[in-house]
């Protein structure tokens, strides 16, 4: 690579508190649903895709050879290895309501066989959220800071007293099987949380404020950069490899010595 994990952790940041001031004031004017894309509940804002616009402008102009994928459709090959994985807004769905916890994820990632996010690795991310004025962000072997100070996990290692954040997808089938996996787990929980963005959510872990989170189909967008956030603040992530279930990539993450209980409670696995 002809760039290091900081320098692009210095655009990803640059691009995300610009592109986030732009949609909190487009907020301000109003916001209304553009379009639904896997169901009823799965909307898109014309925001989304300014943002996303804002975004693969800003990306084209400091890194020309490289690949962008975002979730408004965003896919543009490149040639120097380096593939942008984009949010514009996660969270959406709080952004439409007016509700604080979205962000801008924007995560410079490398092809990886090993690695989640598609096959791919990320090695420096910013996770931005607006309406908090808090930025996260990582690089890889770098350490992860909010607003400039390091982070770290709370090491919470016991399930019974851990406050354990979730998402859900937007299809009826995705849903049933959330509300099982919530249901085996809310009983052996202090508590689940459930904000609405799970790159905030992935963040909140990784400053220590969750001590668990997991989601089933979530997408790279979704967590490419918060998920290195959490590496980079100690935490561990199970990811699709791991999964003991067909279908879409299942995230577990938490201190590494919970997240495997963590992960058999919610899968229903049977305990030793
Ligand atoms: C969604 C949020 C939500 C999660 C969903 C995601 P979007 O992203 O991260 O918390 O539960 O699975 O799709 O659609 O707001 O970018």
């Amino acid at each position: 690579l002809n760039v290091s994990p900081e320098q692009l952790t210095r655009i990803a940041i640059d691009i995300a508190t610009s592109v986030g001031a732009r949609i909190m004031e487009l907020r301000e004017i109003g916001v209304s649903v553009a379009d639904r894309k896997s169901s009823i509940t799965d909307v898109v804002t014309a925001a989304d895709r300014e943002a996303e616009r804002l975004v693969v402008a800003a990306l084209q102009e400091a890194r020309p050879d490289d690949a962008i994928l975002g979730e408004e459709g965003t896919g543009i090959p490149g040639t120097s290895g380096i593939t942008w994985v984009v949010d514009p807004i996660d969270g959406t769905v709080n952004y439409l309501h007016n509700l604080p916890a979205y962000a801008v994820s924007i995560a410079a990632t490398v092809a990886d066989d090993a690695a989640m996010a598609d096959g791919r690795r990320a090695i420096a991310g910013a996770v931005f959220c607006p309406r908090f004025g808090e930025l996260y962000e990582a690089w890889e072997g770098g350490g992860a800071r909010l607003n400039g100070t390091a982070i770290a996990i709370s090491g919470a290692t016991e399930l019974a007293t851990a406050l354990v954040g979730t998402g859900f997808g937007y299809t009826v089938e995705r849903r049933i099987e959330q509300a099982e996996m919530v249901s085996r787990l809310l009983p052996r929980a202090s508590d689940i949380r459930r904000s609405g963005s799970a790159a905030y959510d992935l963040c909140s872990l990784a400053a220590g404020r969750l001590d668990a989170y997991y989601e089933r189909g979530l997408q790279p967008w979704d967590y490419a950069a918060a998920a290195l956030i959490v590496r980079e603040a100690g935490g561990a992530i199970l990811g699709r490899d791991d999964a003991t279930m067909p279908g879409e990539p299942l995230l577990f993450a938490a201190d590494p010595r919970l997240v495997h209980e963590l992960r058999d409670v919610v899968l229903g696995a049977p305990t030793a």
